[in-house]
């Protein structure tokens, strides 16, 4: 038992790794609000701090220890510190023995139990909470608050592929969907405070599938559908996709539904087939260019986007190699790529031929000097298009603004605008990671007039 402490009246919560990470991260601090916390001030020490944790490489571990570290203050004590999301989930009991600050842990599907977990803490307790109740979390939470004109929504969690280098199976759990009825009801709210462009979230978002308003059994091209009838919302994405979810009625969809931003996350990881078959992904690179066709033939203009990982066990240079043409042959807008890191408790941590790190160093930079040469390539053809943009926040120059392309690239204007605006933008100059942008025309479109575009068919 350690210390009794009074209640918390102040919180921070800090997420890292992928996007279900911030949505969650929201979602508790929506929860710790109703229970009658507030968020700290900026600058000042919370009573309690949530580190809302990613165990997908081993950096992203060994940050949490530090932050746990840098939380301590001078006289030794620290503030009520909450371990939540994946390395809670996969390292809990580790992280009570290694870190004896920490007074409570909760993985990503308990912490809708927070509130009780807080209130145990206070009395002294050390908690964990790992559980993957069948109860789903979101049936606990409180609704939707106030949030930008960008938002977030889980539809699906866990994952089932079990590709062999990656730690998500075990710490979100099985793929579940979240049900057709809970998901057009909490955009609904989203709409309601202000979202214009809503991302739908999964660890593998088109394997969703659900019951529709009439019984039917749908994809995430159903749900898409569905939500492109709020008159409200403007834009709707959804990451990440496996490529062997990828349906035909998703592929339709993004030719016919216009709120569908013309843009596809489908991490390939490697362009290698033997690689692929080593990582379990079930796919070949033959079929993950069919597929891609597939797509273009819809919709021409969809920008693609990656991930990857270099110096996979035993990956050799001439399979490294081939990763690189397939990045110049597919012509990514963007991608993701990270060097492989040994997962404790997967199966290709346990291979023989792991890989020294000055070559994955190596091979990164080579990779990466690929993908920004595409996306510059991507964002270089973009320039003379005229496409809307929605306006997310101030630019750092008086009078500029940032927003983003249906391409999903950032944006940046000078002009009258306002946050949540959906404007005529004419892209003139294209860099690495941005384009610059010139008002089309002065006054913002109305806003139901850019809306009012609905589904072509
Ligand atoms: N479900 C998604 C993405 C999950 S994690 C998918 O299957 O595509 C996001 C990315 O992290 C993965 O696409 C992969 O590129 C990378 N990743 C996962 N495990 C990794 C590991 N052990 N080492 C390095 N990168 C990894
Ligand atoms: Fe991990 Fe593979 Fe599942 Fe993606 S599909 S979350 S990489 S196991
Ligand atoms: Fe990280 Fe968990 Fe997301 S491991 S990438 S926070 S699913």
């Amino acid at each position: 038992m350690m210390a009794k402490t009074p209640p918390p009246q102040t919180y921070r919560v800090k997420s890292f790794g992928c996007q279900m990470n911030v949505y969650d991260g929201e979602r508790m601090a929506e929860l710790l609000d109703a229970t009658g916390l507030s968020p700290a001030a900026e600058g000042a020490e919370p009573d309690l701090v949530v580190l809302n944790t990613c165990h997908i490489r081993e950096k992203a571990v060994e940050k949490v220890y530090s932050d746990i570290g840098r939380l301590k203050r001078e006289d030794g004590t620290s503030p009520l510190i909450a371990v939540a999301g994946c390395v809670a989930q996969a390292e809990g009991e580790e992280i009570m023995t290694r870190a004896p600050a920490v007074r409570m842990v909760v993985g990503p599907q308990a912490y809708h139990r927070l509130p009780d977990m807080i209130t145990r803490a206070g009395m002294g307790e050390r908690v964990t909470d790992t559980d993957m109740p069948a109860q789903t979390k979101f049936d606990a939470l409180p609704a939707r608050r106030k949030v930008g004109p960008t938002a977030f929504l889980t539809v699906q969690e866990g994952c089932d592929k079990f590709c062999t280098y990656c730690v998500v199976p075990y710490t979100r759990g099985a793929e579940i969907s979240r049900p057709f009825h809970d998901l057009v009801a909490e955009a609904e709210r989203l709409v309601g405070a202000g979202a214009c462009e809503i991302t739908l979230l999964g660890q593998n978002v088109n394997a969703w599938t659900g019951e529709d308003d009439k019984g039917r059994t749908v994809g995430l091209d159903g749900l898409i559908r569905a939500l492109a009838r709020l008159p409200d919302l403007a834009r709707i994405r959804y990451t990440t996709s496996h490529p062997n979810d990828m349906s035909d009625g998703l592929i339709a969809a993004h030719g016919e539904v216009e709120k569908l931003m013309p843009f596809l996350h489908l991490p390939v990881q490697s362009g290698s087939d033997r690689v692929l078959r080593a990582m379990n992904r079930s796919h070949t690179i033959e079929s993950y260019l069919k597929l891609l066709e597939k797509v273009r033939g819809v919709r021409h203009d969809i920008a693609l986007s990656g991930d990857f990982i270099v110096g996979f066990p035993g990956e050799t240079e001439a399979e490294f190699a081939e990763t690189l043409a397939l990045i110049d042959a597919v012509g990514y807008a963007q991608a993701f790529s990270f060097k492989y890191s040994a997962r404790p408790g997967t199966p290709a941590a346990d291979l023989a031929s792991q890989i020294m790190p000055a070559v994955m160093d190596d091979r990164l930079q080579r990779l990466q000097a690929h993908v920004n040469h595409g996306q510059l390539a991507f964002n270089r053809q973009s320039v003379g298009r005229t496409c809307q943009v929605l306006i997310e926040r101030r630019g750092k120059l008086p009078g500029q603004w940032l927003g983003k392309s249906p391409w999903l690239q950032s944006v940046h204007i000078i002009g009258e605008a306002a946050i949540g605006d959906l404007i005529e933008v004419e892209l003139v100059e294209a860099f690495a990671n941005s384009l610059a942008g010139r008002l089309v025309c002065a006054e913002p479109l109305p806003r139901r007039l850019s809306q009012a575009i609905g589904t072509r068919k």
